[in-house]
């Protein structure tokens, strides 16, 4: 069976589809058999992991495969142990499909629509727009695990208060069995003292949920927004090591919460 991860945080531009689509990317690399939803309009984990325009999914995405209720045939292969269910900005119409065609709970869909999928990956993570709305409550009313990404800007340790909230709303009301993961630091600029004095706040008030890896600032980190994924050179290599030890602590939260 495998394990629901959405990765969330209602602030805009802090590194969630970096974190997501980077982590689906190894995680496959290494065996793992990985099925990535896009599950904001933006679309940015479709073009992160396709490379491909958003046109090119026209009616093959996740809303449709909601509103079929039949996940399968929208399911991309990107390669070998990596599929895709895409997005586009027609996702931004999901309230409005929620409250007035759909009649069952307007959290619940997404559960419903992917819950067969479970047994045919090892992991599914699911990219999450950067608010608090149907589409977030959705991603966490289907996953087993949420991850949520905290840049150490100003306003950004008051987004994960406001996420924190939403997650406990969720297993509630909705999905007792959501389990919040941590909160991995993201886009840290490590000369800028401001920086670290938020960083600190947020290690202050959430201790062991902070995963002791933190993600610097890269320029080369941006760049694979582009140009996809690198691993051959040294360079690259060193710049995703973070990653790789991000990957091991998130495989031993996962499997420390599943023996629970
Ligand atoms: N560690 C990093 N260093 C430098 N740039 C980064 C890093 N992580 C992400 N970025 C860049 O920052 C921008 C925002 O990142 P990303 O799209 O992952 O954030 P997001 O939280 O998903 O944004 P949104 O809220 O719009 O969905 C992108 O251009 C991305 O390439
Ligand atoms: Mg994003």
């Amino acid at each position: 069976m495998g394990h629901i991860i959405s990765v969330g945080m209602g602030k805009g531009g802090v590194g969630k589809t970096t974190t997501c689509s980077t982590l689906a990317d190894i995680l496959s690399e290494a065996g793992h058999k990985v099925l990535g939803i896009d599950f904001d309009p933006q679309g940015n984990f479709t073009q992160m992991v396709t490379r491909q325009s958003l046109f090119d999914f026209e009616d093959r995405t996740i809303f449709e495969a909601m509103k079929s209720r039949d996940p399968r045939p929208y399911i991309h292969r990107v390669r070998e142990n990596f599929d895709l269910i895409p997005a586009d900005d027609y996702l931004a119409y999901l309230s409005k499909y929620l409250y007035t065609e759909y009649d069952g709970h307007p959290y619940r869909l997404l559960a419903e629509t992917i819950g067969l999928l479970k047994d045919e990956y090892d992991f599914i993570f699911i990219d999450l727009p950067p608010n608090l709305g149907d589409q977030t409550l959705n991603g966490l009313a289907a996953s087993d695990f949420t991850i949520a990404v905290f840049q150490p800007e100003p306003f950004c340790f008051d987004g994960l208060l406001r996420y924190e909230e939403t997650v406990e709303l969720i297993q509630e009301n909705i999905n007792p069995n959501l389990k919040f993961l941590g909160v991995i630091t993201s886009m840290m600029d490590s000369v800028a003292a401001i920086d670290e004095a938020i960083y600190q706040k947020a290690k202050n008030h959430y201790n062991d949920l902070l995963f002791d890896t933190v993600i610097k600032r890269r320029a080369r980190i941006k760049e694979y927004s582009l140009i996809g994924l690198k691993k051959e050179t040294a360079k690259d290599r060193i710049t995703l090591a973070p990653y790789i030890s991000l990957v091991k602590e998130l495989m031993d939260r996962v499997q420390k919460e599943a023996v629970r």
